[in-house]
């Protein structure tokens, strides 16, 4: 059976580990060739890299910086000759309550998740054919709430605004533009935040119907169908992946 991405182009932000490593890996299992952008950590970037096998590359990037950014695709046009699909992986995520929000709080998670991704996408569209298919990862925590998250979940809120306004504009050009939420999934990121050995976690396990946290694997699944062709009818939808839970 031919696969699904059989010689696309695929640019995943953050993939050096957690969900943009997975979706590298299935993207990368589905025929597309790979570009596995990082920031700070190579080894682990290079271990995905490795993985996969001769159809990735690892290239650094802070995508909050511009520069970096054009870098990233012209590099991807140099070594495989064009981009047809860009995940918008990169992201971080830090709890804290009201009194405790800062300035560089709020920077550090709206530079890189919102205007990061929007320059992203910004320079996306200079590369992307018609076909091509933008994913943004989003989250639940763009409409399901829980105390702390203040500053992360006003991210994602405008990420999925993003995701529904830019299918409007790039749908003419035959670009779709769609967004992943994914519920809670155990990743170094997430571990880092606390998420993972919380309260919450056990409140969020409790009230899930299919009774588990998710895998980085249930992410892959989908960034493979928003890809391909399958969801060719497909634009401006937020994709919740939660086992249930919202
Ligand atoms: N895990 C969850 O429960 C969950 C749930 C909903 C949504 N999400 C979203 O899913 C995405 C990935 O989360 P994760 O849990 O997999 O995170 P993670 O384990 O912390 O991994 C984050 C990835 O982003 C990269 N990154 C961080 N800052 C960057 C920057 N400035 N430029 C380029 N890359 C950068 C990291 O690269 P280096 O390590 O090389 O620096 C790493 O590869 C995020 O957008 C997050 O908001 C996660």
């Amino acid at each position: 059976m031919s696969k699904k991405l059989f010689e696309k182009v695929a640019i995943v932000t953050g993939a050096s580990k957690g969900l943009g490593a997975s979706i590298a890996q299935h993207l990368a299992e589905e025929g597309a060739f790979v570009v596995v952008n990082y920031n700070t950590d190579k080894e682990a970037a290079e271990r995905v890299v490795q993985s996969i096998g001769k159809n990735a590359v690892a290239i650094q990037g802070n995508m909050t910086h511009p520069s970096d950014i054009d870098h990233l695709f012209a590099e991807t046009k140099r070594i495989f000759g064009k981009v047809d699909i860009l995940v918008n992986n990169a992201g971080v995520y830090e709890f804290a309550p009201i009194e405790k929000i800062t300035e560089d709080h709020f920077y550090k998670h709206f530079d890189l998740n919102v205007l990061g991704l929007l320059l992203t996408c910004q320079c996306a569209v200079k590369y992307l054919p018609a076909g091509g298919s933008i994913i943004n990862i989003s989250s639940l925590a763009s409409k399901s709430w829980a105390p702390y998250a203040t500053v992360y979940s006003a991210t994602k809120a405008a990420v999925d605004s993003i995701t529904k306004s830019l299918a409007y504009e790039l749908g003419a050009r035959q670009i779709r533009v769609n967004a992943i939420n994914p519920g809670m999934i155990p990743t170094e990121g997430a571990t880092t935040a606390g998420i993972i050995e919380s309260e919450l976690r056990k409140k969020v396990e409790a009230r899930t119907p299919l009774g588990r946290l998710g895998k980085p694997q249930d992410i892959g699944a989908a960034a493979v169908f928003l890809a391909s062709n399958d969801s060719d009818w497909i634009t401006g939808e937020t994709l919740l992946i939660s086992g249930g839970f919202r």
